[in-house]
């Protein structure tokens, strides 16, 4: 496949049903890459990762991949621009991994932030596995194999990207070269707060799904953070720390009125709540109507071709990886 784009490579771990998180803070650059006439974009489910820290839970991941990419056609990843396919369906990306696990220093895993918080956060599993130690391998075998100019990704993920330019420079001093170094695209992507201001996570119970309906929606919104030294309706609030203030950022273009209204307690906290909801409301039913319009079975039909055109890529540089080491 000969294309004069740049590919773009990202992936997501298989959580099920996505979360307005997920959406502000990834799909929507997602989409804006699909867009792009210059770039070639592979969407992965990341299957294969949800395993290093899942395993024992296996038996509910195929319906999570099915969720998850449901979603993602319900929000306007066309399998017609992009390439949406499953990780574990291509078999390249472990045998990619493999290879790079033989020239992958056991310290430049160890030292990765992520690494140790998870290790701490996730104390009541055992992640203390050759798998979860080897994560940032896989996936820099999934960026590499598609040769990827760009990885749109945030933050937490920083750390991976570096680690895959330093896997591809050593594979390339000790065999020739193969692979070009992805660059990470952070974008400007919002952090959409969960509804008690800490980070949105299914974990947390404190998200808004894609497709909440009205009435949840409305629960949601109406349990919103809000600042606490704002009483009456008059008090004078502080924008800043409140989550119906971060969502109005999003959805209203006059969010700078709302601060103002706010900081002058010109306007009490149900208001601004009520405005919210039927600023979301709309928003949110275009992507809550094509969900519903979608059958299951379409969510394995685009991965099935999916997986078919990342294969073809996947395969030939492979290929050129195992020449290059001298195996072919
Ligand atoms: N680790 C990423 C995350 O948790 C998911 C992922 C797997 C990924 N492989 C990738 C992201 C390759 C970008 C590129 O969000």
């Amino acid at each position: 496949m000969n294309s004069p784009r740049k590919n773009i490579l990202s992936g997501m771990r298989p959580t099920g049903k996505l979360h307005l998180g997920n959406y502000w803070g990834a799909l929507v650059r997602w989409l804006e890459l699909q867009a792009d006439p210059d770039y070639r974009c592979f969407f992965m489910v990341a299957d294969l990762h949800a395993l290093t820290t899942d395993y024992a839970e296996s038996k509910t991941l195929k319906s999570k991949v099915e969720e998850m990419v449901l979603d993602w056609l319900a929000v306007g990843l066309d399998p017609e621009k992009s390439v949406i396919f499953q990780q574990s369906r291509v078999s390249e990306h472990a045998e990619l991994a493999l290879l790079f696990s033989m020239i992958t220093p056991l310290g430049w895993l160890e030292r990765i932030p992520t690494y140790k918080e998870q290790l701490r956060e996730l104390a009541e599993r055992e992640i203390t596995t050759h798998g979860f130690l080897g994560y940032p391998v896989l996936q820099a075998a999934d960026i590499l194999l598609y040769k990827a100019f760009g990885v749109p990704v945030g933050e937490d993920q920083l750390s991976h990207v570096e680690i895959t330019k330093d896997l591809a420079r050593r594979f390339n001093h000790l065999y020739g070269d193969v692979f070009p170094e992805p660059k990470a695209l952070l974008g400007k992507t919002a952090r959409v707060p969960g509804l008690d201001n800490r980070k949105m996570s299914k974990s947390y119970g404190n998200a808004i799904e894609l497709t909440d309906d009205e009435g949840v929606l409305k629960k949601k919104v109406s349990q919103m953070f809000t600042d606490p030294a704002k009483i009456r309706a008059n008090d004078p609030g502080h924008p800043e720390g409140c989550v119906v203030f971060a969502f109005h950022k999003i959805y209203n273009p006059d969010s700078a009125v709302r601060e103002a209204e706010c900081k002058e307690g010109r306007i009490g906290c149900v208001a601004c709540k009520t405005h919210l909801l039927s600023l979301m409301n709309p928003a949110m039913k275009t992507v809550r109507e094509r969900r519903a319009a979608l059958k299951p079975s379409q969510a394995w039909d685009v991965l099935e071709k999916g997986n078919e055109r990342a294969r073809s890529v996947a395969r030939e540089t492979l290929d050129e990886a195992m020449k290059a080491i001298g195996l072919r």
